[in-house]
């Protein structure tokens, strides 16, 4: 046998008739073969018992009843049974505690603070070492629930309750119209749909859009990239290494037909071609929510920074590092990085340095956090201005303004949603616009704004009864220039003291950017 890499598939919840009500995967399978997997999953239960597992031909169903559902893992064969049934205890307490009752409203309700608990219990396929008050913080620190808490303690309890039920329903919609699609809300084979010109998803409310898949690799020191390359970037919620899931579908598809060629090691080394042996990932998420004045009630920033050594031979190194000089923004290392030297020097090393970094693992070695109420720090400013003109109409006046000059935002997409019939006359416009009348939204586009050409306008007229249904704007981007600028300048060899080269790809991607 030539495999042994252990990895979780899936982990879904799904109705006792196979029905996926929510499914995230953590290897890029087809969406098809994953649903497959699921429909005839209930087939093959037997009732009773509080967790079972079934293993066939192909895979392994790890699953537990939750009231009249199922939360389900789906792994390979070589996966340790004991860790799989530890970790499927995990993700059921994980749901019980999110979702009040588990039904299948409950499960939709919460499906963004699910599907992100559910990338911090597995990450690629792998065991991250979390437990569930670890998981249950990091969902507290990411919740939308809390935002709309805090405005209904604001006394707009009723609207804040309305927008849930909005939003719960949009998603549902979205979610229909992914699954017609037959791609997208099943996270799998995204990185084809996930143009943000398409505009597919509210950035809101789907988790997956938003992370550096295959980000153009650039070599050296220079912080910014081509900017023509941006143009061709991908998005994807987590690297992928493409190589290594040829090996999974081979291996979840045709265990027959495996060839000997496809070594652990030939796997383990797959990675994107233009990368260094040391390559280096720098990732940026933004969320911010104003309300329809446009005043600030937060603005969030998580970075972090993944380092991925391919070499033995460059596996003692030594980082160093460039940030924006701003006391709030707070830094945590991996337990194993020197947190003294990081503190002091700003560099990123082992604690013991003469451990190497460990191979072909994309390791989190920094990862940061900025939040303010701060409106200058806000790097994209929107200002939308419904007002009612008489015969069921309204005017709608938005503009943008870019705030951080450094910025360099590339496909914009502002979504206003349209309260009733999908229609515009639209009179001025900076960039292009689509009336998207399947997601009910006009959606804004501008390919890129930088501090050479920082505001523009958007001036239509479309049918609403009142100006409330106009909100909440939504906004995606992506940029190559971070907010915290956090950068590598250097890699230096810790065994020759020479300098390495090194690959780096850096993304700042709006993950849940909303107004009113
Ligand atoms: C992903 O989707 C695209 C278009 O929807 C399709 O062409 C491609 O074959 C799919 N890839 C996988 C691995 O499913
Ligand atoms: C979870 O892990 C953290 C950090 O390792 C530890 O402090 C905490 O006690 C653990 N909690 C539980 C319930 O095991
Ligand atoms: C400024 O940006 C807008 C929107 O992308 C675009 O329509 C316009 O042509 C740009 N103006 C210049 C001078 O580049
Ligand atoms: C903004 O983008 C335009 C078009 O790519 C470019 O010509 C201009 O130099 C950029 N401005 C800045 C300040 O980078």
């Amino acid at each position: 046998m030539v495999y042994f890499i252990y990895v979780v598939l899936a982990a879904s919840i799904v109705t006792k008739s196979g029905k996926v009500i929510i499914s995230r995967q953590f290897r890029e399978l087809q969406r098809s073969r994953i649903e497959g997997l699921l429909v005839s999953f209930p087939k093959l239960t037997s009732s009773g018992q509080q967790h079972t597992t079934i293993e066939t031909e192909h895979v392994r169903y790890v699953y537990q009843p939750l009231e009249e559902l199922f939360m389900v893992l789906i792994t390979n064969r070589q996966s340790n049974i004991l860790q799989d049934i530890e970790s499927l205890h995990l993700f059921a307490r994980v749901v019980t505690d999110t979702c009040r009752s588990c039904d299948e409203q409950d499960i939709l309700r919460n499906a963004f603070e699910l599907l992100c608990a559910f990338d911090e219990i597995i990450s690629e396929g792998y065991r991250e070492n979390v437990n569930l008050s670890q998981v249950k913080s990091i969902i507290e620190m990411e919740s939308h629930e809390e935002r709309i808490q805090e405005i209904i303690a604001k006394n707009k309890e009723q609207e804040a309750k309305e927008e849930l039920k909005r939003r719960a329903k949009q998603f549902e919609m979205q979610r229909k119209e992914a699954s017609k699609r037959g791609q997208g809300f099943m996270q799998g084979n995204f990185s084809s749909t996930n143009n943000f010109n398409g505009g597919r998803f509210s950035p809101s409310l789907e988790p997956t859009v938003q992370t550096v898949t295959e980000t153009p690799s650039y070599v050296g020191r220079s912080s910014t990239p081509p900017a023509s390359k941006a143009r061709g970037m991908q998005l994807g919620r987590k690297p992928k290494t493409a190589d290594l899931f040829e090996a999974m579908k081979t291996e979840v598809e045709e265990p027959l037909l495996k060839s000997s060629s496809s070594s652990f090691s030939g796997v383990s080394s797959a990675v994107n071609k233009n990368h260094e042996s040391v390559h280096v990932t720098i990732e940026e998420h933004v969320s911010m929510t104003a309300n329809r004045d446009g005043d600030l009630e937060q603005l969030e920033v998580k970075g972090v920074l993944t380092l991925r050594v391919a070499d033995p031979n460059n596996a003692r190194v030594r980082l160093a590092l460039r940030s924006a000089d701003d006391s709030a923004i707070q830094f945590k290392t991996h337990p194993n990085v020197d947190k003294v030297a990081f503190k002091n020097e700003n560099v990123v090393q082992m604690r013991d340095q003469s451990r190497p970094f460990p191979l072909n693992e994309n390791l989190k070695v920094v990862k940061w956090k900025y939040t303010t109420q701060d409106e200058t720090a806000v790097p994209l400013i929107i200002n939308c201005w419904p007002s009612p003109a008489g015969n069921g109409l309204c005017d709608v006046n938005i503009e943008y303004e870019l705030e951080s000059d450094h910025l360099e935002l590339h496909d914009v997409v502002i979504s206003i949603p349209f309260p009733g019939e999908p229609s515009a006359n639209v009179k001025n416009v900076d960039g292009n616009y689509f009336i998207d009348r399947q997601r009910r939204v006009l959606e804004w586009q501008l390919p890129l704004i930088n501090s050479s050409n920082k505001s523009g306008l958007l001036e239509c007229s479309i049918p609403a009864d009142d100006v409330t249904g106009f909100f909440p704007v939504m906004v995606a981007f992506v940029s190559e220039r971070l907010i915290c600028d956090v950068d590598v300048v250097s890699v230096e060899n810790l065994e020759t003291h020479s300098p390495i080269t090194f690959s780096k790809e850096v993304m700042l991607a709006a993950d849940d950017y909303t107004i009113g």
